[in-house]
């Protein structure tokens, strides 16, 4: 009953052990259920335990106790592998390689079958925006041209569920947006995706879901439209209303005027304030429209880590 889990941890912890080195617990009793066709955003700072979850959801280490499943069955299961796409966070390519080289290599790799083969690659390629070096060595490419062909290599194989471990790293604005677009285009196609981040506005913008990390420690998980509390008022005044404007802009604590001539003011949730904006919406109803304004994820994520984040 209930939804449809593609990740799913139990009490998942992780300490590494090194020899004359103090143990490290790199990952405390996490539980988190990541639901099908959602866009999964995993954040935390830097040491938060992130990228030890990824890879033990991808079984490149163990964990020392708890268990996980992705796509319904245990971490472990090989079968699972070919379902996945899947990107490290350091992805290490071979330069010699041109990216059609490596990408068929990959798809040799996913079993793809041969008649298709090329066909994916620049389909992938095209939808990455690096057609055009289909034919350069990798050893040539600049760090978001890696990151490119990293994202690339894993939606080669139409996978069910996406792994990314900080696939916005090093890319530019134009290739964050991009990426944005490539994964609402996946999320579209049915596929789920879970990746960790520190672009907290980019994950605002894509992710319906978000869990947040601390040294090992979930500290908040679930619908990033619930987590996110209503923090204050906000109204629209449409292009061309001197008056409605004037008659709210002295009791707003912000405002803002948008490309086509409205603006946006931002009030408090006090009921002094409440009374004057349902009395200004009578007096211009065609004018003004309110809504709940929401606190940014970035404010958000400061007041969960309350500023002790660091490593
Ligand atoms: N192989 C390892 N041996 C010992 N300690 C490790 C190892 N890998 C990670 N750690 C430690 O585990 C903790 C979590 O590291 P992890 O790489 O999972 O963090 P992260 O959330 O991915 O951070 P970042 O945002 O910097 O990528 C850190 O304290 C780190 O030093
Ligand atoms: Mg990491």
């Amino acid at each position: 009953m209930g939804m449809e889990a593609v990740i799913k941890t139990n009490n998942l912890s992780k300490v590494y052990k090194r020899l004359f080195k103090p143990k490290t617990h790199a990952l405390d009793s996490l539980t988190i259920t990541v639901p099908k066709g959602s866009v999964y955003g995993f954040l935390g700072p830097n040491g938060a335990g992130k990228t030890t979850t990824i890879k033990i959801l991808m079984d490149l280490i163990k964990a020392s106790s708890g268990s996980a499943t992705v796509l319904g069955r245990p971490s472990y299961d090989v079968e699972v592998k070919g379902l996945i796409g899947f990107l490290p966070d350091s992805p290490a390519f071979s330069p010699q390689l041109t990216a059609f080289e490596f990408l068929n290599i990959c798809a040799k790799l996913l079993k793809i079958p041969s008649d298709l083969r090329v066909n994916r690659i620049e389909t992938v390629l095209e939808t990455v925006k690096m057609s055009r070096h289909s034919r350069d060595k990798i050893g040539s490419f600049s760090r978001g041209m890696l990151q490119r062909i990293g994202v690339a290599q894993a939606i080669l194989n139409e996978p069910k569920l996406l792994i990314l471990d900080e696939p916005l790293l090093g890319l530019d604005p134009y290739g964050r947006q991009e990426f944005k677009q490539i994964i609402l285009g996946e999320q579209a196609k049915g596929t789920s995706v879970f990746f960790s981040s520190h672009i907290l506005s980019d994950v605002e913008e894509i992710c319906d879901h978000i869990a947040i990390l601390d040294k090992g420690k979930m500290l908040c998980a679930g619908r990033i439209d619930e987590l996110l509390t209503a923090s204050g008022t906000k109204a629209i005044i449409a292009p061309e209303n001197d008056e409605a404007l004037k008659e709210l802009v002295t009791i707003a604590i912000a405002t803002s005027r948008r490309d086509d001539g409205s603006w946006v003011l931002t009030f408090d949730n006090s009921n002094e304030i409440k009374i004057k904006l349902e009395d200004a919406t009578k007096k211009f109803p065609q004018a003004i429209e309110i809504s709940a304004s929401h606190e940014k994820l970035e404010e958000f994520f400061f007041r969960i880590i309350k500023g002790d984040g660091a490593v």
